[in-house]
């Protein structure tokens, strides 16, 4: 089983709207199959490693991340649990039960009316902590939010006189920014507020220095779905975003005045995705949007994990609200001082509470891992 959760980790963040699973087969102590959910969740893993073990599957033992699902896909492909009794497989394992109301305990039931022993619970709180997002999605109809913010010595996310990105190279080392990539492709999407669009006019892709050309072709339908909070649609058509809207989707979370707008529509025209939020209030000449409903909304498009990648008043807003699960700190040996902006930002200051989960070093960058004090999941 624990090699199966290492094959479903591989597969973390390419799988969307799916969870990541890994499956592997073995008969008479020798694995005969191995495979992790498909990129863009189809075919499950356990239908994969059916496929490959063809006849040996007779009589195995089917190891899966997740309890196999009973129901058919939009392609009317049979669900796994069918495809293991067809295969003629002896034992199913795993660890937790599918919260999707559409399994839910059903697999359990329909293999051991065809005789197959099942056997639950196997490795429970390894599976739960890889699935996190996953079940958050399921169990609360909201997104598993990691906050990740570079800091300096004296907790300022950049000068107020220039964008972040225009200097990232000298905030956060190589090995940090691999670790940074890393991170985006474990996450189905990455989201940012506008003002951090209309200042760092950044790509939100993977930080292409540190990876080969042909990862960059292979990402491609597969990257990270890129999100902007912009409820007055205030995005240039000819910003980084909207240019590269083909090496990764971009959806923007509006008002639904402003995804009917010309610009809305020029915007559509692009290929970029507008999602209409309710507006909470006005917010000076801005619009505020409802953040939960977002990200409720976000959650019923499939989207399980969320790396958000700033500002400030973001960050503070997600905190506020209980939508962050986990705060990332990149933090470089150097101050900003005086001029620099706060991690975190708001009219309204609040204290917040952590516990430090990890704290990693990468030559001169140190990266934390805190969680809030209370548990979102
Ligand atoms: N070091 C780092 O890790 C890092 C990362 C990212 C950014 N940064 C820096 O952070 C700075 C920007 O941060 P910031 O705090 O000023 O801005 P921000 O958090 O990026 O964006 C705030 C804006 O997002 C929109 N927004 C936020 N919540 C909203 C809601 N509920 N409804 C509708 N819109 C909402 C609003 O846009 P409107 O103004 O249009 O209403 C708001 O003014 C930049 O200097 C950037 O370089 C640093």
């Amino acid at each position: 089983m624990r090699a199966a959760l290492s094959l479903a980790r591989s597969a973390q963040g390419s799988t969307f709207p799916n969870p990541p699973v890994g499956c592997i087969i073995a008969h008479s102590h020798e694995i005969i199959a191995f495979a992790a959910t498909a990129p863009s969740g189809r075919p499950h893993a356990e239908t994969k490693a059916l496929a490959i073990a063809g006849n040996k599957a007779k009589g195995a033992t089917l190891y899966s991340t997740l309890e196999p699902c009973t129901h058919k896909n939009i392609h009317n492909t049979p669900p796994c649990c069918q495809a293991i009794v067809s295969a003629k497989i002896a034992r199913t394992c795993y660890p937790i039960q599918d919260p999707d109301p559409r399994t839910n305990g059903a697999c359990k039931k329909i293999l051991e009316k065809n005789n197959i022993i099942v056997t639950e619970n196997v490795c429970p709180q390894e599976a739960s902590q890889q699935l996190e997002p996953y079940l958050k999605r399921c169990h609360r109809t909201l997104p598993h939010i990691t906050l990740k913010l570079a800091i300096s010595l004296d907790g300022k996310i950049s000068e107020t006189s220039q964008p972040y990105r225009q200097r990232q190279t000298h905030i956060s080392g190589a090995k940090a920014r691999i670790y940074r990539n890393n991170l985006l492709r474990q996450s189905d999407a990455i989201l940012i507020g506008a003002q951090t669009m209309r200042l760092d006019n950044p790509k939100l892709l993977l930080d292409e220095i540190l990876i080969s050309p042909e990862e960059t072709q292979e990402r491609h339908p597969f990257a990270s779905i890129r999100i902007i909070l912009d409820g007055g649609l205030t995005i240039p058509l000819e910003s980084n975003l909207v240019q590269t809207v083909d090496h990764a989707p971009l959806w923007i979370l509006t008002r639904a005045a402003e995804a009917a707008s010309d610009k809305g529509t020029a915007l559509k025209n692009s290929g970029v995705r507008l999602i209409p939020v309710p507006a909470l209030s006005r917010q000076g000449g801005g619009v505020r949007l409802s953040l939960i409903e977002a990200m409720h909304t976000l959650a019923a498009e499939g989207i399980a994990s969320i790396l958000c990648e700033g500002g400030a008043k973001l960050a503070h807003e997600l905190l506020s609200e209980n939508l962050a699960d986990r705060m990332i700190l990149f933090s470089a040996p150097h101050t900003l001082g005086a001029q620099g902006l706060s991690m975190l930002a708001s009219n309204n200051p609040k204290r917040f509470d952590f516990q430090l989960e990890e704290t990693l070093t990468l030559d001169q960058d140190e990266i934390k891992t805190f969680r809030p004090q209370h548990n979102n999941v």
